[in-house]
């Protein structure tokens, strides 16, 4: 049994993960995305499931197989994610949001192939989506929330100002205006912020950087492996 917790120290702990962009439609063939990969959020599932942990990832569209032992639940809107998400927050332990969601969706997509002629493409009404990480953190339906922030300057204050306003456990700061943290590299370069403070950590892989984050939140849970 001491070997077995210390190969699989998150055994019996419920993960749910999001990641990768989503898509808002503006009409049946169009739609507004962003640059996220989605290799960080795998990258968090994968290595939960490998720490022994039942995983449930949901994901916008990506281009990336779904990590072994991990069941994945595809979405595609900022909507669909936050339905997906709210449903399975009572079964979750933990949650780990690394999705980069979609910050404004179309007021009003349209429901056939908007013609330029029709004079609606130049400029389209947004609206702002829910905020699927905070409204899972005030649900108080998960033990330990994990977010993520993505920055491109005063990081650190970015950060504390999202870990209190989000009201999470634990938030991952990554600075994107650095070459070896940039949207799609394959590295990244974070600090852990939380309210004891913030730990850089090196330039790391993706891999190398979910298995720091689990170690945090092992230790935080009093659960640490070998
Ligand atoms: N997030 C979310 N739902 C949203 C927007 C963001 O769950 N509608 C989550 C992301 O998954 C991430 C965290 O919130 O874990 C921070 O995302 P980020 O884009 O850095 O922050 P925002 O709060 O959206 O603020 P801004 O983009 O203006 O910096
Ligand atoms: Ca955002």
């Amino acid at each position: 049994a001491v070997l077995a917790l210390r190969d699989r120290p998150l055994a019996g702990t419920c993960v749910l993960v999001t990641a990768g962009p989503t898509h808002e439609a503006i009409d049946p063939v169009r739609y507004i995305a962003n640059a996220s990969s989605g290799k960080m959020g795998y990258a968090v599932a994968a290595e939960a499931a490998r720490r022994g942990a039942e995983v449930c990832l949901v994901s916008g569209p990506t281009s990336l197989p779904c990590p072994a032992g991990v069941t994945r639940v595809d979405v595609v809107s900022a909507a669909d994610m936050r339905d997906a998400v709210m449903a399975r927050a009572p079964w979750a332990d933990v949650a780990v949001c690394a999705a980069a969601v979609a910050d404004y969706t179309p007021a009003a997509p349209a429901d056939h192939k908007l013609k330029k002629a029709e004079g609606r493409l130049g400029s389209v009404e947004l609206v702002e989506t829910a905020d699927i990480l905070a409204g899972l953190a005030a649900s108080g339906e998960v033990g330990y929330v994990v977010g993520f922030a993505a920055e491109t300057r005063d990081l650190l204050d970015n950060a504390r100002a999202k870990l209190t306003s989000k009201g999470v456990d634990l938030l991952v700061a990554n600075d994107v205006s650095r070459p070896d943290s940039a949207f799609g590299s394959d590295t990244d370069h974070v600090w852990l912020v939380d309210d004891a403070g913030a730990e850089e950590l090196d330039t790391l892989t993706k891999a190398e950087v979910a298995a720091d984050i689990w170690d945090r939140v092992q230790a935080d849970l009093g659960r640490e492996g070998g």
